[in-house]
């Protein structure tokens, strides 16, 4: 579906909110579900479309929000407004929505956007915002942040206090988004309190459709033979006990 840029806003010199115009896109946008984009412009070893989650989506606009990562992001970024892009979506599966719960929010760098749709979601909760980047300028709203460096909120990583806010207040849901080694911290951490969690993996996706396997997790299985499931179909979001952290 050809979408056009209605708006293309630079946050800082790495990340950019990009606004489309939804027309012609039925299907109701749920966070956790994101979108392939794909370049306007043929780049040598690029694939078929981007991954991005879903930042904001309104009857008429969806957002996106994209971290300059590679050229594929770095063309994505630069998109002029009224560009259309040829974009598929949105495609996998969406975090369970809940109501008037206590909720726990983790991300990691470019795994705040699909938490910030998914906070404009849940219904009278009472969310706790945790937030963590390598600099500041990964750094964007919350309730604590946490950057590698120390230029920005305490210094350390999302795991580093989190058993003492564990300690303090009950949660009945947590959800997660980040790199894999983060989120395995993040998953264990959980266990041991027992609090479920879902997270949203950043698989590297080729197809973005299921049908390559490129994304493939293994997920824990009750045959003897080893199970795996193609992380932008079956998901992005799983449930943490699911997934066999490597
Ligand atoms: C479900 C999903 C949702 C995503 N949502 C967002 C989002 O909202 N905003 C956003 O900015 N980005 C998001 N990403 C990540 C985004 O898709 C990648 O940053 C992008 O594909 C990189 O493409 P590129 O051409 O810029 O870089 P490339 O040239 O493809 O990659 C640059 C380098 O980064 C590595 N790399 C690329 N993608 C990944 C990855 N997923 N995990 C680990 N290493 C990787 C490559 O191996 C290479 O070394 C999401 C990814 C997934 C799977
Ligand atoms: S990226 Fe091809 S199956 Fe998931």
């Amino acid at each position: 579906m050809k979408c056009k840029l209605l708006e293309n806003i630079k946050i800082n010199e790495d990340y950019y909110l990009l606004k489309f115009s939804r027309e012609g896109i039925k299907a109701e946008f749920q966070p956790g579900q994101f979108v392939t984009v794909k370049l306007p412009q043929q780049v040598p070893g690029q694939r078929l479309g981007i991954p991005i989650s879903i930042y904001q989506a309104d009857t008429s606009t969806f957002t996106l929000f994209i971290k300059i990562l590679g050229e594929g992001t770095r063309i994505l970024a630069h998109a002029i407004q009224d560009t259309e892009l040829d974009i598929l979506g949105p495609l996998g599966q969406a975090f369970t929505l809940l109501t008037n719960k206590t909720v726990l929010l983790i991300s990691g760098g470019v795994g705040y956007p699909p938490l910030r749709f998914l906070k404009d979601k849940l219904k009278d909760c009472q969310i706790t915002w945790i937030h963590g980047g390598k600099f500041a300028s990964d750094i964007f709203p919350c309730d604590h942040a946490y950057t590698e460096d120390g230029s920005r909120g305490e210094k350390g990583l999302v795991t580093s206090d989190l058993r003492d806010i564990l300690n303090n207040q009950k949660f009945d849901m947590a959800y997660s988004c980040g790199p894999n080694p983060m989120l395995k911290a993040v998953a264990s951490i959980l266990k041991d309190y027992d609090i479920p969690l879902e997270v949203s993996l950043e698989e590297y996706m080729a197809c973005g459709i299921g049908v390559c396997y490129g994304c493939a997790v293994q997920v824990v299985s009750n045959d003897e033979q080893p199970l795996y499931k193609r992380v932008c179909k079956d998901g992005p979001v799983f449930h943490a006990d699911e997934i066999i952290w490597e």
